[in-house]
């Protein structure tokens, strides 16, 4: 029936639109979408129907011959390969590192790397730089930090910075006697891991401590090592992931060897070693604060108190219902994440660790709070943020060490303030546009820009177009009818 009903359909799409192939259910395709476009003009490739076929050794093909494979499931391989390549970096040096940080590359994406000035920050002001996608993102972080610098700025402070890892086990025995051994377990799991925690010793970090965790009421004979990390300026996922490969294999030998263990208690099994992206110990602070009184001029409709109370209202909601905490946790997101990715950090780890801190209570809810006393004003976020300013990306991608010199080379706790400041900057301006004029009219500008971008028009008909909008509403239809309008006239 399925079947029938979208044949159907794409009958009538293809009689709409004669020329153009369409995807076929049950069919496997490499890629989903059937538009590609270019700086210069938007085409429309229709992928080619394929067989159901695994493709064997793609990845032993090299770079030129991923692109010509991949560019051949397209109505048109050279277009859609130029295409391709036409985003590649003419620095081939740059272009291979880029290459290099995962694999099967054949192109790159490209993200608007923007920047949010006047950022004051614990006294100091800082132009941060902010690489995403969705238009006011940007706006609304510069926006927030005008109006804060002008009123003792962003104070931030770094409250702690464990990082965690786990060891996690199956072990048959009497549990008491692996705690009595923890003290001698915990000694040769760090004096064999010398060698790889000598670097980061000598920088101030190390292993702070391995504990012993009982889960077996939970699931039959599993414990964990639990171990503390201090990675210093570095995010140390490798440093942290080496250390508990190696504590799992002396942990099995310590087992062993020691004579306290006998029998079955002398085997255990290592089911994996792995760092755990839920740093609730490595966490920030950051907070603004004013008289009320800063408020009169938020909005034409309301008093400064009315305007601070309506705010603290919406902060309240998004502490007790899930739905709203989503959506106002992914404001505060927009910000962090911009500058996470900005700056090389991994930021499906800040976001899978920000979001359990969010339930940390058993249900999940708003990372911002509010409190007004006396007439002051206080807004304030504590988030774990797990950032490093050394290692992995951020020295290697050509931005991200931009960003970072940007930042005046910033250590990984000035980093976490940093990117908290700039979550908490675009959470308060979207509250504040939420609870006054809605979030609507501060998009309509972008939405418009990327609507005229996608029918594509001339420089002319867009200043047409924005004069036009300027106190309209925006859609798709309307911005549409409107260049045709322009056009008939002109033709
Ligand atoms: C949009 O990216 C973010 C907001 O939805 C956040 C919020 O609702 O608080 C505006």
């Amino acid at each position: 029936m399925c079947y029938v009903l979208c044949a159907i359909h794409y009958l009538i799409l293809a009689i709409k639109k004669p020329g153009t192939r369409y995807l076929v259910p049950g069919t496997w395709y490499l890629v989903p979408g059937t538009r590609i476009s270019s700086s210069q003009n938007i085409r429309i490739f229709a992928p080619v129907m394929q067989k159901q076929q695994i493709r064997k050794g793609f990845s032993k093909l090299n770079k030129d011959q991923k692109v010509d494979l991949t560019a051949s499931y397209f109505e048109h391989p050279e277009e859609a390969a130029r295409e391709l390549k036409s985003f590649w970096h003419e620095n081939k040096d740059i272009q291979q590192r880029l290459d290099e940080f995962a694999e099967n590359t054949i192109s790159n994406f490209f993200f608007p790397y923007g920047i949010a000035p006047n950022f004051v920050i614990n006294g100091n002001m800082y132009l941060v730089p902010m690489v995403i996608e969705e238009s006011s993102v940007v706006a609304a972080a510069s926006n927030a930090a005008k109006f804060w610098s002008e009123r003792g700025g962003f104070h931030a402070e770094v409250i702690s910075t464990t990082k965690i890892g786990q060891v996690h086990f199956n072990w048959k025995g009497d549990v008491e006697k692996l705690h009595a051994a923890m003290p001698e377990i915990r000694e040769k799991l760090i004096a064999e891991t010398r060698s790889i925690t000598k670097n980061m010793r000598e920088r101030g970090g190390g292993i702070l401590d391995i504990e012993l965790i009982d889960m077996s009421d939970e699931l039959d004979n599993y414990y964990q090592l639990k171990a503390s990390f201090e990675t210093v300026d570095s995010m140390g996922a490798n440093f942290i992931n080496s250390c508990l490969e190696e504590f799992g294999q002396q942990f099995r030998r310590f087992l062993k060897e020691d004579d306290r263990f006998k029998g079955e208690e002398e085997e255990c099994e290592i089911v994996m070693a792995i760092l755990s992206n839920y740093t609730p110990d490595c966490l920030v602070k950051t907070w603004v604060e004013c008289d009320i009184s800063e408020f009169e001029q938020m909005d034409r409709n309301l008093s400064a108190m009315e305007f601070a109370r309506k705010f603290e209202r919406a902060v309240r909601i998004a502490q007790k219902d899930t739905y709203r905490a989503t959506t106002h946790n992914k404001g505060v997101m927009n910000g962090v994440d911009a500058v996470v990715l900005a700056t090389g950090n991994d930021f499906r780890a800040i976001e899978a660790c920000a979001h359990t801190y969010a339930s940390r209570k058993g249900k999940y809810a708003s990372l911002t709070n509010v409190s007004i006393t006396d007439n002051i004003f206080r807004y304030e976020l504590t988030l774990p943020l797990a950032m490093g300013t050394v290692g992995g990306l951020t020295s290697l991608h050509p931005l991200a060490r931009f960003s970072l010199e940007l930042l005046n080379n910033p250590g990984a706790q000035q980093l976490m303030m940093i990117a908290a400041a700039v979550g908490l900057a675009n959470n308060f301006s979207a509250l504040k546009s939420l609870t006054t004029k809605g979030i609507q009219v501060g998009h309509m500008k972008m939405h418009l820009y990327n609507i005229l971008n996608h029918i594509g028009v001339t420089k002319q008909e867009k200043d047409r177009a924005v004069a036009h909008f300027q106190d309209k509403k925006v859609s798709f239809s309307l911005v549409k009818e409107l260049v045709a309008n322009m056009r008939k006239e002109k033709s």
